[in-house]
């Protein structure tokens, strides 16, 4: 590493420390655990909520007696499928933040009703959905009517990471699974051309920091966008008759060939497409951020620190991704017995 990226990374960790003075919202909230652990970094938080048995929390022992074998059945299928197609490890992680996004990690993106979030302007290229009902199919064989499918997703996406190379953490389970799903809420999740001050403020009203904002952003190292949202960006920006200044030229004219029609798709990471790294960031340094919201979070001195400093380390990044989403994993869950449901198919409410 080098020497200059010493007072980023300082930057970072004290970023991960005021952070944490106020996340776990869900934790804290709905239980009586004293302050004191959520005034400890974050990462220790997880480990301290192991085995708890307040019954509205999240645990990891959650299925270990009624359905042991639930996360090696996942794994199993979830490295099937990336196998076959490796773009779906990257569709997983983007359909669980799109879940957790609206109305919280429930499972309320996989319902397919009329209406319903998954039919939403902003769900069109979501892919993934026959992943998570192939596991669920096996799971109501093994152990039916257990396993939740916002569970499923939250697991696959977790998997799917680690499958592309990506790190592990730990996922806490019990979240039940949600009856309502509306496509205007849907629409609300950022689509590329929003500003930095709506990002954040999308980020922190689900209990998010401007950091988590910043190291999830990192997803992009993966996966690809359809050029009918990025070609505003290539010829008449903004009525000046130009491409985005502040796309690198040389990155305009490969798009302005990839994406003739807005139908094709490309690359989110330009450089490093396939590996889950943290060459998205130091392609943001280089004006190469695909996404006006990514590169904008190199431009802006609320985030710009950030990027340099995830961009000088990979670890950094890594181990970063992982807690910011086990953040994003347990926003706004329904635990109660009365909340929600387990569905036995993810794509209908039980009473459909
Ligand atoms: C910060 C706000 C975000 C914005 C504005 C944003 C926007 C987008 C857009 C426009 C696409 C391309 C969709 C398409 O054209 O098909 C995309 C893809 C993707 N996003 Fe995000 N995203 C954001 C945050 C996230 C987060 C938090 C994650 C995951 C933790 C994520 C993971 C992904 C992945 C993996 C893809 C590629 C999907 C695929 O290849 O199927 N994004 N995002
Ligand atoms: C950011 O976008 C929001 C929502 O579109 C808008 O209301 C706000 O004025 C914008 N802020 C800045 C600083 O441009």
């Amino acid at each position: 590493m080098k020497n200059s990226s010493l007072p980023l990374l300082l930057l970072l960790v004290l970023y991960t420390i005021s952070a944490s003075s106020r996340p776990y919202e869900n934790y804290d909230d709905k239980s009586s655990l004293s302050s004191t652990i959520s005034e400890t970094v974050f990462s220790l938080q997880v480990p301290a909520l192991d085995e708890t048995t307040f019954d509205n929390l999240l645990s990891f022992g959650y299925y270990r007696k009624t359905c042991p074998q639930f996360e090696s059945i996942l794994h199993n299928k979830v490295k099937e499928w990336i196998q076959k197609d490796y773009t779906l490890a990257a569709s997983l992680m983007r359909l669980h933040f799109h879940d957790c996004s609206v109305r919280g990690c429930d499972g309320s993106i996989l319902l397919k009703h009329d209406g319903s979030e998954r039919t939403a302007q902003a769900s069109k290229t979501l892919r993934g959905f026959e992943v998570v009902d192939d596991i669920k199919a096996e799971l109501e064989k093994q152990c039916p009517k257990t396993v939740s499918c916002a569970d499923i997703l939250t697991a696959a996406a977790r998997d799917a990471t680690v499958e592309l190379g990506g790190p592990y953490w730990a996922v806490p389970y019990g979240r039940r699974d949600g009856k309502v799903s509306i496509a205007k809420e849907a629409d609300m999740v950022p689509m590329g051309h929003e500003n930095v001050t709506s990002l954040i403020e999308f980020f922190q009203s689900r209990g998010m920091a401007v950091l988590d904002l910043v190291v999830l952003s990192g997803a992009h190292t993966i996966g690809r966008t359809s050029c009918g949202s990025i070609q505003y960006r290539l010829y008449n920006y903004q009525g000046t008759g130009k491409p985005d200044p502040t796309l690198d030229p040389k990155y305009v004219n490969f798009l302005q060939r990839k994406c003739r029609w807005a139908s094709e798709y490309v690359d989110l990471d330009a450089t490093t497409p396939k590996t889950f790294d943290n060459v998205y960031y130091i392609n943001l340094e280089k004006k190469m951020g695909l996404l006006s919201t990514d590169q904008l979070l190199y431009s802006d001195a609320r985030t710009s620190p950030l990027v340099s400093a995830l961009a000088a380390s990979h670890s950094v990044f890594e181990h970063q991704f992982a807690v910011s989403m086990g953040k994003l994993g347990i926003v706004d869950v329904l635990t109660g017995l009365e909340e929600g449901e387990i569905r036995t198919n993810c794509n209908f409410v039980n009473d459909y």
